[in-house]
């Protein structure tokens, strides 16, 4: 019997084949709900066969034939539209009745892909900036498992490096003595803002510091330097200091990653974490012939031959390493500890592109393995009206502001519009949160993002908390409708949505789903599964969210024109219309879910 939406994929599929032996079906979402279900492109079996694409359309409307479906030629498509019980009865029982996994998962595939994403600097705090590769990378990495893939989730923390040169450097000069601990401001700078009187701040005012001085005083430079050889060196002192503004970091940055909701495998695998493989990482390059001596006896690794005209520095002249090297390292590290892993997807800005080619051809020439396995997944630079954000320069927009900022500004509209609100301060962190990691998704992942506050924290439009809201208003229906109607929007996944939803059924009549209305919402409930496989083919997870609006506009048209609780109703369509809207508050839960962002039950 057909029945799911999967059902119907078939049998269409099949139709075609027998009409077009030997040729691959591949068969598309039509845009819009009221041209149908599913889209037959004609094309390529018409050149196949020397023919018109309207004409083989027209044709093929003619023979094949789908039981509880129209076959509509539409020009050089031809279309399968459900009727509206067939569509009714296909989407309500693919999201109701998922038994194994939630609607759009698909079961383990014993793949397996490395996420690669965050990934700051410590001793530099967490911007706006670094945002982006965070909930990108935490949406490629929920997506991925949700399709079945075994994920690892790694952080290449910046813990190693020059930056740390800089660092004790300054430390020496204006901190040791004057204020050791980091734990009071300095007095030759601004005092830290309230919420800021961390000893990270401190270090980052310190690294500041250092650079505007440096700038004058090119001397410094070598005092840095110096310090990164000590640290090299294993000097028990840069060591010492070392560890300790790591320690603070990395408290500093679980915080944040605790109040994002993003987790990884674990955060000890940053770029000091090699260290020891930075030696045999040399070996391996000079063995396979691949170092050549650069200027005053630095070592690189020529890339023309592959059409790079920079060739990749893997050690300094003083024999200190760099960043390169580490991401070398890196790599042949997961090599081993995840061995057969289908793709690395480094969640890297733009600005890194370069740096990206020229390890992957590095690695393409140790080990043919890792020809295509290396994904450099790129994103927009997040800038300031006035230009570039710079660390060293000390402008930038703190991630914590933002989210302060987004909280604060919905908890104003809360006491305005339902100050009696439960948990009213959760609420106000989750749609604070919904709107600025929304935001960014739905953003171009390569485009370049102008930050301005009015359009990162928009609450209206096509934004998370739109999204959220529509959830939150169709908890309260079910609330409403009594019984366990509000349950069965949640049953079976207390630990969010990679479990699935169980105890609802399709109802036996569903001639109340038969409006328009109700019918585009069918529709686009039907389209998360390609949005979501969409967000891992295309590394991003703005299909996601353009899908998540959809569904929020068209249960908002439902809404208005397809009375839920109205007295007049009769049980069978009333039933047929909650069941409806428990599938909806499923799907953006889930989607939200994939995204890192929470949908609250009430708002
Ligand atoms: N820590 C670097 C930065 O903040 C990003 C690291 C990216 N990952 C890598 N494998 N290189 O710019």
């Amino acid at each position: 019997m057909t029945h799911r939406m999967d059902d119907f994929r078939d049998a269409f599929r099949q139709q075609l084949e027998g009409e077009l032996p030997g040729l691959e079906i591949v068969l598309e979402r039509p845009k819009a709900g009221e041209m149908g279900d599913l889209a037959f492109p004609c094309f390529r079996a018409a050149k196949h066969r020397g023919m018109n694409p309207v004409q083989l359309s027209k044709d093929l409307a003619g023979k094949v034939a789908v039981p509880g479906a129209d076959l509509v030629a539409a020009g050089p498509y031809l279309n399968l539209k459900l009727w509206p019980e067939s569509r009714a009865q296909a989407v309500l029982s693919a999201i109701l009745e998922a038994k194994d996994r939630p609607f759009g998962a698909r079961p383990a595939n014993g793949r397996k892909v490395i996420v690669e994403y965050s990934s700051p600097n410590i001793a530099k705090l967490f911007t706006i900036g670094h945002l982006r590769s965070t909930m990108i990378g935490h949406a490629l990495a929920q997506v991925h498992q949700f399709l079945g893939y075994e994920v690892h989730r790694l952080n290449h923390l910046g813990d190693w490096g020059t930056q740390f040169g800089t660092l004790l450097a300054a430390y020496t000069r204006w901190a040791q003595s004057e204020n050791p601990d980091l734990t009071r401001d300095f007095d030759w700078a601004e005092p830290a803002p309230e919420k800021r009187r961390t000893p990270l701040f401190r270090l980052f005012q310190l690294y500041v510091r250092f650079h505007a001085e440096e700038e004058q005083d090119p001397a410094m430079r070598e005092e840095a330097r110096a310090w990164f050889k000590r640290l090299e060196d294993n000097d028990p002192k840069a060591r010492a200091l070392w560890k300790r503004f790591r320690d603070l970091s990395l408290t500093e940055f679980q915080r944040i990653y605790d109040r994002l909701g993003v987790s990884f495998d674990t955060l000890a695998q940053g770029e000091a974490f090699y260290e020891d493989r930075l030696a045999p990482t040399l070996k391996r390059l000079e063995d396979a012939g691949l170092l050549t001596e650069g200027d005053r006896g630095a070592r690189i690794v020529n890339l023309e031959d592959v059409g790079i005209a920079t060739p990749c520095l893997v050690q300094k002249a003083d024999g200190t390493s760099i960043y390169a090297t580490r991401d070398l390292a890196a790599a042949l590290y997961r090599e081993e500890a995840y061995p057969g892993f289908e793709k690395c997807l480094y969640v890297v800005g733009t600005d890194q592109v370069l740096h990206f080619q020229q390890i992957f051809a590095v690695l393409d020439k140790l080990d043919p393995w890792f020809k295509g396995r290396m994904v450099h997944t790129p994103f927009g630079m997040v800038k300031l009206p006035e230009g570039k954000m710079s660390t060293r320069k000390g402008n930038v927009i703190f991630l914590e502001d933002v989210l302060d900022e987004a909280r604060e500004r919905v908890s104003a509209i809360i006491a305005e519009k339902n100050p009696e609100l439960a948990g009213k301060e959760a609420v106000a962190e989750m749609l604070g949160m919904g709107a600025v990691v929304f935001f960014d998704a739905m953003n171009d992942r390569v485009k370049p993002i102008t930050f301005t506050w009015d359009r990162v924290i928009a609450l209206d439009g096509d934004t998370g908390p739109y999204v959220q809201y529509a959830h939150a208003r169709i908890l309260s229906v079910l609330r409403k409708a009594g019984g366990d109607w509000a349950a069965k929007a949640q049953a079976g996944s207390p630990d969010g949505p990679f479990l699935p939803f169980a105890g609802a059924t399709v109802p036996v009549d569903l001639a109340g789903l038969a409006a328009p209305e109700a019918q585009a919402l069918l529709f686009e409930l039907a389209g998360l599964p390609g949005a979501v496989a969409a967000v891992a083919d295309g590394c991003m997870a703005t299909p996601l969210a353009r899908q998540l609006v959809s569904v929020a506009r068209s249960f908002s048209g439902f809404y208005t024109n397809c009375p839920i609780l109205a007295p007049e109703n009769t049980p069978e369509v009333r039933e047929a219309r909650l069941a409806l809207c428990v599938a909806t508050a499923r799907v953006l839960r889930q989607g939200l879910f994939l995204m890192g962002i929470q949908a609250p039950e009430e708002m």
